[in-house]
């Protein structure tokens, strides 16, 4: 049952209400300033909930997590992808006939406006993979809106889930020297990651076939990506809807949060790690040491997390898969072998024990992605692929349940009032 706490400012007692959620509790600041002039401070919000979600829960204690109360691991052991996808937009499982209406919607939805096609090969070949998928999510709108105005909703959730992989596969294509698909490459509706995979990879005038290993990875590493409580994209999309922001832009902002280094970028930051690191002789002691060094700005990319501190339950899934994908298939990279090398002796070392900092997601599905033949730049739009679901859900649900919009207030240090002379 909940209850209250007592706040005593200068002898004046203030009750303030505890809200309860399915697991945990909160106090109730909502009329703090109102009642006493104070508010809180919380840097980086590490102590603070904004919002109340049904979406997904983090039980960093226990390193658990679950997708509208199903633990990660049974997810990604009996679930594909996009049966996930669906469970995290509509809060069940599909059955057959759900399912099937479903991949059939993101199937349909994959054509792009023709105009695509040439504003992208406009794009200077240097820029970053990131930057041209969030350009490219605001542009989409504008096409999507002139065809179909009366465009329900819900149909443009399926116009991202369908659109944004056919853009990362043009993106990693224009890269690669791939010419665009000649026409639409036939897609299997109901495997959705044979059709990403095809759709990067296929080359004209010649079958398209892939081990089904590698299918199964991806898959099961994209669901590991889907939803993950309010990170900072998810939080920016939050802020987004908020303020009634279109879908599109609010996903557009949402890739450019997950594109920080400290965030969706570190898979690309883990490896460019790594290669420095093998470039400079492999030492990884003395490369672990400059990450505890306080004067050292170099940090360990894949490690720490802001609500794990114990085992990333992702960490665990994605570091079987990258060792079952790398042995099958007989893959041997130096960079996986420091990769390894580098996470035991973090893992013995008690500066990251004691601060309860382990490996996380982003330090194995670099592994995994390199395994398939994804370049670096690129890991951190697959991030984008896996992540899409879970910010529609977000977004979903600010539009469902109405928040006041997201404005936070500040300390203000800045000068005395003063005026012009
Ligand atoms: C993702 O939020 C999410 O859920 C994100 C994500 C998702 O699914 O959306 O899980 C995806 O973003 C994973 C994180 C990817 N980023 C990295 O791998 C970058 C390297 N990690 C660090 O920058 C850091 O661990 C963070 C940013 C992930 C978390 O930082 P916090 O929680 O703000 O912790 P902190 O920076 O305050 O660190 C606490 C202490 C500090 O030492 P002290 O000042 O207390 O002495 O731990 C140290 C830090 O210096 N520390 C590290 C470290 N991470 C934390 N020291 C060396 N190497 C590291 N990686």
């Amino acid at each position: 049952m909940c209850s209250i706490i007592n706040l005593d400012i200068d002898g004046c007692i203030h009750k303030l209400p505890l809200v309860c959620g399915t697991f945990d509790k909160a106090i109730d600041i909502s009329k703090l300033r109102e009642n006493t002039r104070f508010i809180t401070f919380d840097p980086g919000l590490k102590n603070t909930a904004f919002t109340k979600s049904s979406i997904s829960f983090i039980n960093g204690e226990n390193g658990e997590l679950l997708y509208r109360g199903y633990p990660i691991d049974e997810l990604v052991k009996k679930c594909s992808f996009i049966e996930t996808s669906y469970l995290i937009l509509n809060g069940e499982l599909p059955n057959k006939k759900q399912l099937k209406f479903f991949s059939k919607k993101i199937t349909k939805y994959i054509v792009l406006n023709k105009e695509i096609y040439g504003i992208l090969n406009r794009f200077p070949e240097s820029y970053h993979p990131m930057g041209i998928l969030s350009s490219f999510t605001n542009i989409l709108f504008a096409f999507i809106n002139d065809d179909t105005s009366s465009e329900k909703e819900e149909d443009l959730y399926f116009h991202l889930l369908a659109k944004i992989p056919m853009l990362a596969a043009l993106i990693y294509r224009k890269k690669k020297g791939l010419p665009f698909f000649k026409d639409y490459p036939t897609l299997k509706y109901n495997n959705y990651t044979y059709n990403l995979l095809k759709m990067f990879f296929s080359v004209p005038d010649r079958p398209y076939s892939i081990n089904s290993l590698i299918i199964d990875s991806l898959d099961k590493l994209l669901t590991l990506h889907i939803d993950h409580e309010q990170n900072c994209s998810t939080t920016t999309v939050r802020l987004l809807a908020s303020v009634r922001s279109n879908l599109f832009s609010s996903i557009t902002a949402g890739i450019n949060a997950l594109w920080g280094k400290l965030h969706g970028g570190a898979n690309q930051a883990v490896i460019e790690m790594l290669e420095i690191i093998l470039k400079d002789g492999g030492n990884v002691k003395k490369w672990i040491n400059k990450a505890k060094n306080k004067k050292d700005p170099f940090r360990l990319m894949g490690f720490g997390h802001r609500i794990y501190k114990n085992f990333d339950p992702r960490s665990k899934i994605a570091k079987c898969l990258a060792e079952y994908l790398i042995l099958k298939l007989n893959i041997s990279d130096p960079i996986l072998e420091l990769a390894k090398e580098l996470e035991k002796h973090a893992l013995k070392d008690s500066y990251f024990f004691d601060k309860k900092i382990y490996p996380n997601i982003d330090f194995y599905s670099g592994i995994i992605y390199q395994a398939i033949g994804i370049p670096k730049d690129m890991f951190t739009v697959m991030f984008v692929l896996g992540r899409l679901p879970g910010w529609i859900a977000h977004w979903k649900e600010i539009k469902n349940n109405i928040d006041p919009i997201g404005r936070p207030r500040q300390i203000y240090i800045g000068s005395k009032k003063r005026y012009i002379s």
